[in-house]
């Protein structure tokens, strides 16, 4: 297999190869003042599976469009197998037309990754599962719960000491808090959010518990991702004032778009633990954080798919 590397991930696609005990093929990018990147491929791919490690995490569209273009200089090299191995993926949120009228952007998404030239793709922890519904081609869609339980399990006595509870901080990720509970033996608890949708991230701060309790334990809020982290901070501090002893977050993808450590680092959590999804660069990095592979996990789908 080549695997390459988009820009957006390095290291994360330097730990696959490591897994996969393959060099990476060589690629360059270019990214311009204006915005715009150019990828060229350096390697002959002829006959070659090959896949492409690119996150589309912030900036977003530039990061689709090395993705897309990957896609595409490998179609015109004659590759035998295109995989997308895209860890977080853009727009996986709009994957419906929450009001009348809008953008379902994820079709887009599916559209151009496909007609770039793509075979298979690899995502991981979607926001939701329809998002695969768009995508003809094959899609894998790898869970990290199971990472992230392993790290919990070992790492219980740094939770403060007290009895765990994963905390669903709204609704729809009660299934995936429901099962690391049970992989656990903990319990888990379900916040119910309200989003504005007239507001893009803004969220009605009328949250409540609508399963389980935390009074007394150790709260573990656990999401897909933290962007600007108005979810989890409502949910924290909901928490709290139900009598949980520490709060904690855990979240797939670091998409952080507040941005600002100092924040994160002030915030009510007494962790953060993240995955490596996104590449969080030394100065978004704060005190609390902590990150945990998915590398061993990707590797092993891409394995499977050879
Ligand atoms: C939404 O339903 C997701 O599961 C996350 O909770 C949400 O997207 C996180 O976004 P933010 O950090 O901006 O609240």
């Amino acid at each position: 297999m080549k695997l390459f590397a988009g820009s957006s991930n390095q290291p994360l696609a330097e730990k696959i190869a490591q897994e996969l005990k393959t060099p990476l093929a060589n690629s360059e990018t270019v990214h311009f003042a204006d915005g715009e990147v150019r990828v060229r491929l350096i390697d002959n791919v002829k006959d070659e599976i090959c896949a492409v490690v690119q996150s589309t995490s912030i900036p977003g569209d530039a990061n689709l469009m090395e993705l897309y273009q990957f896609g595409d200089l490998l179609k015109q090299g004659r590759a035998k197998k295109i995989i997308a191995v895209v860890p977080y993926l853009a727009y996986a949120r709009q994957d419906k037309e929450h009001r009348e009228g809008e953008a379902v952007s994820v079709r887009l998404v599916a559209k151009f990754m496909e007609s770039s030239g793509y075979t298979d793709a690899v995502f991981l922890d979607l926001h939701s599962e329809n998002a695969v519904n768009f995508f003809k081609i094959p899609v894998l869609s790898l869970d990290a719960s199971q990472t992230f339980s392993c790290y919990l399990d070992q790492k219980r006595d740094d939770f403060g000491g007290g009895d765990l509870v994963i905390v669903a901080p709204d609704a729809g990720r009660k299934q995936e808090v429901e099962q690391l509970a049970g992989a656990l033996e903990v319990d888990y608890a379900v916040v119910k959010k309200e989003r504005n949708l007239d507001k893009t991230d803004e969220i009605n701060r009328e949250e409540r518990l609508i399963f389980g309790g935390v009074a007394q334990k150790e709260a573990i809020i656990f999401d897909d991702m933290i962007s600007t982290g108005s979810t989890a901070v409502s949910a924290a501090y909901l928490a709290l004032k139900k009598g949980a002893f520490h709060v904690f977050l855990c979240a797939t993808h670091a998409v952080l778009s507040r941005g600002d450590p100092f924040y994160w680092q002030n915030s009510p959590f007494e962790k953060i633990i993240v995955s490596d999804s996104i590449y969080v660069p030394k100065p978004k990095q704060f005190e609390k954080l902590e990150i945990v592979s998915v590398a061993p996990l990707i590797a092993k789908s891409l394995k499977n798919l050879l």
